[in-house]
């Protein structure tokens, strides 16, 4: 595992980590995320994403309930959370980024993952009705009371960060260092296109999430939806129309051509993929079962596979418009 700078910031992150959307309490329990936590773990994954309204906070309590039993020295792992969405229903506390929601919104997320301070906090999307400078301020104050460490936004537009940035320079606060986009083989023009400038001149970290487009990538998803799949859970149905997504299964099908000509899988290229991109911090990846963490912390091994030569002929295949989205 190598370590990468996360942005200009001083903490490093390793290249793959581990995230718990979808999985954490729906499909993985205490005991199961304690074994993939360990694997990742072991394979030299120091950081954990998570947000408040995974499973509506009971991810939190999930990764808290196996980060005790797991008793790992604290300095040696980080962990995140994210707000926006919220877990009650009254009107200050949902799809929102009020200091008032921020504030019980860290509090609450501390409380369930049963530490002291989180190391990174995102604001998980934009909120067009609170001024920036409300959040930036709460932000800071959140890290200045050491609740948590480095604050970043996930999915905001390049100008909303560069807004952040230029509050927090005015006013002397801590500043947004990293974003949590979504990146992968199908959806690539925000990260490589419009957040192109705030890598370069601001040095934005990239924790980047859904490498495997939910599990797309791997090729699982060519001949319909399988048992056990991400895309047969009820309550993300939602997903299916891109789980099955016919011009994405034609390049998925090319793609695997490619990986089996590399002797590696189709999910292991497409995690070797977003490592290949120096402007991704970390590519957080997702498991249901341990053996998936250990299969794709084997993409490490393929990053060396993808030549210039084997990129262009993925970059035939993926190029244009994002094929998802
Ligand atoms: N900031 C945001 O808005 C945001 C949004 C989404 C995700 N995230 C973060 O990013 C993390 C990763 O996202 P993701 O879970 O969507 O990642 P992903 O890699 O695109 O999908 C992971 C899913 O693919 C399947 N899978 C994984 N490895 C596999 C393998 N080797 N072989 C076959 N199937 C495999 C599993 O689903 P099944 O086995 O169930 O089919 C797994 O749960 C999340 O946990 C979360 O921390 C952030």
């Amino acid at each position: 595992m190598e370590y990468r700078h996360l942005g200009r910031s001083g903490i490093k992150v390793s290249e793959l980590s581990l995230g718990s959307w979808v999985t954490f309490h729906n499909q993985v329990g205490i005991d199961s995320a304690i074994e993939s936590m360990s694997a990742a773990y072991e394979a030299g994954v120091n950081f954990f994403d998570n947000a408040e309204n995974y499973a509506s906070g009971l991810s939190e309590e999930v990764m808290g309930a196996a980060l005790k039993k797991l008793g790992w020295r604290r300095g040696s792992y980080l962990v995140s959370t994210k707000f926006f969405w919220g877990i009650n229903e009254t009107p200050n506390e949902k799809n929102t980024l009020n200091r008032k929601y921020l504030i019980e919104g860290i509090n609450g997320s501390l409380k369930r993952l049963g530490l002291d301070y989180v190391d990174l906090i995102f604001c998980h999307r934009p909120d067009s009705t609170t001024p920036i400078e409300e959040t930036v301020w709460a932000m800071h104050n959140i890290l200045e009371w050491g609740k948590a460490l480095y604050w970043g936004t996930s999915e905001w537009s390049a100008a909303e960060i560069m807004a952040a940035i230029e509050i927090a320079e005015r006013h002397h606060l801590h500043k947004p260092v990293m974003e949590q986009p979504q990146y992968n083989m199908f959806v690539r023009n925000r990260v490589e296109v419009e957040y192109a400038r705030l890598f370069k001149d601001y040095g934005i970290g990239a924790t980047t999430w859904s490498p495997l487009a939910s599990g797309l990538l791997t090729g699982k998803y060519n001949n319909g939806i399988p048992e056990g799949s991400r895309g047969n859970l009820p309550g993300y149905e939602w997903l299916r129309d891109q789980l099955t997504n016919q011009n994405a299964i034609t390049k998925v099908k090319q793609l695997q051509v490619i990986a089996a000509e590399l002797g590696t899988t189709m999910a292991q290229m497409a995690l070797a993929w977003c490592l290949k991109n120096p402007n991704v911090s970390t590519v957080i990846t997702g498991a249901s079962r341990v053996e998936q963490v250990r299969d794709n912390m084997k993409a490490l091994a393929v990053v060396d596979k993808l030549t210039p030569d084997a990129m262009q002929q993925i970059g035939s295949i993926i190029s244009g418009n994002d094929t998802l989205r």
